[in-house]
């Protein structure tokens, strides 16, 4: 019997033939999250062994309920989305997409800073709404990004790719994480470890490459806005709920940092109503990785992980490789 799976996006076609090929699939066909509840009751009711999810949540319920699953495959590099303790508890490998989208998000970030920075954003409103008469001396002045301070939280595989795109702007690169990484990556990259407040005094640009996890939930809020320079930008491209958005928006709004560049936000698609008023942060609807060649290679790998672990064989992208210790 083939193994019956359920993916819970419409992904693309040729991912989804391979995954026909081998298995029973089932189809969540709308671009939009299933419910929990309703991913729980398919998973109990039909026998599902594997599960490949983007953005659908995977909770301590769906896996009580899915007394056959084998295997959860996430469509992103993220996985707060998915309850790995509760899967770990019985033996399901979790799996993600990492490697194949860290440069994609890692433009988005840059994209993000040089708008907050240059104003890109409010000049392409200022236009629209008819309101360029003439060419002006003081019109839109903003920031440089050359030779300014980038700081990076969270040197991962994101963190590294900005800090390449801040050394292409001659910018001074500092950063923190939890570990400090070699001395070797350090000098390839260019970048000086610093301590968390360090990061925050310094830096012009402060750009969060963390995961979500209890620890780093609100790691920004009203005491590291108020280390932050009164001219720095923050850049956030990775969780919303890293950023407490309130006092975001507080500082924003006060100008007690310059600008921020947002591409995620705490409740995601709501956004806090401050926030769609300031004319100092620029938006993004979640797009990091969002580009047909880099979505097409998460779909892929994200087959190949499942199709792995149902073929009994270890998948490229373990998150809890302790099942299988
Ligand atoms: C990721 O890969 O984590 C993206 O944010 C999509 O969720």
């Amino acid at each position: 019997m083939r193994p019956r799976i359920f993916v819970t996006r419409p992904l693309p076609a040729s991912t989804l033939d391979l995954l026909r090929a081998e298995c029973e699939v089932e189809l969540h066909p709308a671009d939009s999250p299933i419910a929990p509840e309703r991913l729980a009751e398919i998973c109990a009711t039909r026998r599902i062994e594997g599960l490949m999810v983007c953005g659908a949540r995977v909770t301590q319920q769906v896996v009580a309920g899915a007394t056959h699953l084998r295997v959860v495959s996430n469509v992103g590099v993220g996985y707060d989305n998915v309850d790995v303790a509760a899967c770990t508890r019985r033996q399901i490998p979790v799996t993600n997409t990492a490697g194949v989208l860290e440069e994609t998000t890692a433009d988005l970030a840059f994209a993000l800073l040089m708008a907050a920075a240059r104003r890109v954003a409010e000049g392409d409103r200022y236009i629209r709404e008819g309101r360029w008469e003439q060419w002006q001396w003081s019109l839109l002045w903003g920031a440089d990004i050359h030779h300014q301070t980038l700081g990076i939280f969270g040197l991962g595989n994101i963190g590294r790719a900005m800090a390449r795109r801040g050394r292409g702007f001659a910018m001074r690169i500092l950063y923190h994480s939890r570990r400090r990484v070699d001395a070797a990556v350090e000098a390839e990259l260019g970048a000086t470890f610093v301590d968390r407040d360090a990061l925050f005094r310094e830096s012009d640009f402060v750009s969060l490459h963390v995961p979500l996890t209890p620890e780093t939930h609100h790691l920004v809020a009203a005491r590291e806005l108020s280390l932050m320079k009164p001219t720095a930008f923050l850049i956030n491209t990775t969780r919303g709920k890293v950023v407490d958005e309130e006092g975001l928006a507080a500082a924003l709004e006060s100008r007690r940092i310059a600008g921020a560049g947002l591409d995620v936000f705490e409740n995601e698609p709501r956004i806090h109503p401050a926030l769609r008023g300031l004319p100092n942060v620029v938006l993004a609807p979640h797009i990091g990785s969002a580009t047909m060649a880099t979505r097409s290679r998460m779909a892929a790998l994200a087959a190949e992980n499942l199709l792995a672990v149902l073929a009994g064989r270890r998948p490229p992208n373990i998150v809890n490789p302790e099942v299988y210790s």
